[in-house]
């Protein structure tokens, strides 16, 4: 069974560093995704700093394990290169996705945290790294080693189909 299917949300890591190469791999995957007349408005902020990973595990009520995983990569967004700006979301989930399943095809536990477009969460991010005006911090993606697996859950509903006609 492939990544697609056994993904999961993972909020607990242990000490164990995320190897280099992993995580080049899984920066390149993010930088695969399809994106909207293939303008890639994507980069990326990455992570290890204790310090750094405080500050954002307090970014949202939901964020809190980031403080203990070893990396968080920030997905941020490069409005000028979007050709029509409401893409951007969908640009940015289709790269975060790529990131989440590399993820867990190197072993690794992964999750996804939102950001954009709540403007308190953008805003405190924003200040926090200077960002420039045209860079959005779309959302934040914790990685580590972990004790649990990522495994698969049937969520397959014949309901939400629809053949032909609604
Ligand atoms: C846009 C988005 C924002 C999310 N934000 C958070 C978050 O802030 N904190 C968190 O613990 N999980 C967050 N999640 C993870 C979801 O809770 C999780 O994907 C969902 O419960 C399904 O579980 P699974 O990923 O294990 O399949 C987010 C997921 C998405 C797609």
């Amino acid at each position: 069974m492939n990544m697609i299917f056994t993904r999961r949300s993972i909020r607990s890591f242990n000490d164990t560093p995320v190897e280099a190469e992993k995580l080049d791999r899984i920066l390149r995957a993010g930088m695969q995704a399809p994106s909207a007349h293939n303008k890639q408005p994507w980069q990326f902020l990455v992570v290890r700093n204790e310090e750094t990973r405080e500050f954002l595990s307090h970014v949202t009520p939901y964020t809190s394990h980031i403080a203990k995983a070893p990396v968080c990569i920030v997905v941020l967004g490069e409005m000028s290169a979007e050709r029509i700006k409401e893409f951007i979301q969908q640009d940015l989930s289709a790269c975060t996705q790529n990131i989440l399943l590399q993820t867990a095809e190197e072993g690794l536990g992964g999750l996804w945290m939102g950001l954009y477009p709540d403007e308190s969460r953008v805003q405190k991010v924003k200040e926090y790294f200077n960002l420039p005006d045209d860079i959005i911090p779309f959302c934040l993606i914790s990685i580590g080693h972990s004790d649990r697996k990522n495994e698969f859950v049937d969520r397959y509903a014949a309901s939400k189909i629809h053949y032909e006609k609604y």
